[in-house]
């Protein structure tokens, strides 16, 4: 073997980034901080990596301290029964389709799901009804779901064996669940929230209620996402009733690996036990410092924050404060280019952005230091955006007049989704697939939401919406074609 004389390219990039300016406002929660207890206290992770040697039980066929510890878990949560997840939530959210829904059967899930809700409809050829969030029109993004429009589809599509919705969405969004639990439940089918993103929901009454607790049956949550623990920690929670608890573990085994780390392992512990104990002061004095953020940012001019005045609308039930979304939508400034100014100049690094706006995922772990220099940061662009609008704005008086929601267009089906990924293809330049059906996923990551499944038709409006994403450097992915100039289409029969 030929030694080869250099750097650690990865291991040396992370240490100087950890050693950097750069703050980050993006997942995991635990913002890699290194001096507070809550984090040192865990041990040096090469002291505690095992495997599933005697004595220290078995994920998959779980009899001893791994079940004692995930029953203590699911008495924290008011769970039937919590599954640890080291896959991160999608492989529950894969193991909760799989397990609802028969080979071939139908499932009702929100079009806004994230990516592994369609591979899991993808997996058991399933047949997809999208139930469509509410548009937030003046901001171009998703607003909540509405249990009306769930039970006009389950009235019109009878043989549902499950219904999937994602609360609260990335921008912090939480819809009606309660009153969608009902609807779902009057079929007699589980209900299951993709609720990655409000991990933190469970530990104070300060921020949203959790799907759990709304009589949802399956609820998935990222632990990583907002809460301190490691990346692709997740946990999965059941309430018995209208869920097949050996199907849904059979799947769990399949999409899980076969060697689940114990360091994320007891790191899901410890996370757990800590929010547990003190979750609530904590939440409870980061609520305080979100509060004052927010309160400073009030006199922003030109930038807009997402705030609690679109509660009652759009479907919006409840929204999580913790997100920090700010639209330069009617100024001069894109989503990414505010990224790049607040990435570049601030050395803040968000958690995404999109045509119109950009996400700052905060958690308690946020130091003061941190969230005052976003706060800075966004006063100043907005003062600069002032000078410079007054200048310019007659030229340049919007941005590209397009939604950010992924949604907005309603897709034509014309295979299912197994169906229209398996059939044979051939490629052509995008522009040229007005009509066609593709028999590839496009999606924008993050969020993973995507624009077209295979199985859809394109049409001119997605085409330039695409367009638009690749004009403005997004990244395109789901096509072979990274450079996402050809698309797989479905040769026509
Ligand atoms: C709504 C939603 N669900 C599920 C996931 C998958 O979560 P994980 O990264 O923990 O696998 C994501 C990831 O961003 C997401 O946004």
């Amino acid at each position: 073997m030929k030694k080869l004389n250099r750097k650690y390219l990865l291991l040396d990039r992370l240490m100087d980034y950890g050693d950097s300016n750069f703050y980050p406002f993006h997942m995991p929660g635990h913002k890699r901080q290194k001096n507070i207890s809550l984090l040192k206290d865990f041990p040096n992770p090469y002291q505690i990596d095992i495997t599933e040697i005697e004595g220290f039980d078995n994920l998959h066929y779980p009899t001893g301290i791994l079940k004692e510890s995930m029953v203590q878990a699911a008495e924290i949560y008011g769970a039937d029964k919590s599954y640890y997840l080291i896959n991160g939530s999608s492989c529950g959210v894969l193991s909760a389709v799989c397990a609802t829904a028969n080979l071939g059967g139908k499932i009702i899930m929100s079009r806004n799901c994230h990516k592994s809700a369609y591979y899991g409809a993808l997996l058991k050829q399933l047949e997809t009804v999208y139930v469509f969030p509410q548009i937030i029109d003046f901001l171009g993004i998703n607003g909540g779901i509405l249990a009306n429009d769930v039970e006009k589809l389950l009235e019109e599509n009878p043989n549902t064996q499950a219904v999937l919705v994602v609360s609260p969405t990335y921008e912090g969004i939480v819809s009606d669940i309660e009153s969608i639990a009902q609807a779902v439940h009057r079929r007699n089918i589980p209900l299951i929230v993709d609720e990655a993103h409000g991990a933190h929901f469970a530990f104070s009454e300060i921020f949203p209620k959790s799907a759990l607790d709304c009589g949802a049956d399956i609820v998935i949550q990222s632990l990583h996402k907002t809460l301190p623990s490691f990346t692709q920690t997740a946990i999965l929670h059941v309430k018995r009733k209208y869920v097949d608890e050996e199907k849904l573990e059979r799947y769990l085994q399949i999409f899980q690996s076969s060697s689940p780390s114990y360091v994320m392992m007891a790191g899901i512990e410890k996370c757990i036990d800590e929010m547990n104990n003190f979750g609530h002061e904590y939440l409870k004095k980061f609520f305080y410092r979100l509060d004052h953020l927010r309160e400073h940012l009030k006199g922003l001019e030109n930038l807009w924050l997402l705030d609690t005045s679109i509660v009652g609308k759009w479907g919006v039930y409840d929204i999580d404060l913790s997100k920090i979304v700010v639209f330069g939508r009617s100024t001069l400034l894109s989503g990414v280019e505010l990224s790049e100014i607040l990435r570049k100049k601030y050395f803040l690094e968000m958690e995404m952005c999109g045509i119109n706006y950009i996400i700052a995922i905060t958690t308690f772990l946020d130091t003061e230091e941190g969230l005052h220099r976003l706060e800075t940061a966004l006063i100043k662009i907005d003062k600069k955006l002032t000078k410079q609008r007054k200048a310019e704005v007659k030229e340049k008086n919007c941005l590209e007049n397009i939604s950010d929601s992924f949604t907005n267009y309603k897709p034509i089906i014309k295979k299912k989704l197994a169906d229209a990924m398996d059939t044979s293809y051939i490629q052509l330049p995008i522009n040229d697939c007005t009509g066609r059906v593709s028999s590839e996923f496009i999606y924008i990551y993050p969020p993973g939401i995507p624009i077209v499944t295979p199985g859809e038709q394109m049409t001119k409006e997605i085409i330039e919406q695409i367009l638009l994403y690749k004009k403005r450097k997004f990244s395109i992915e789901g096509m072979a074609d990274k450079e996402a100039q050809y698309l797989r289409v479905c040769q026509e029969e």
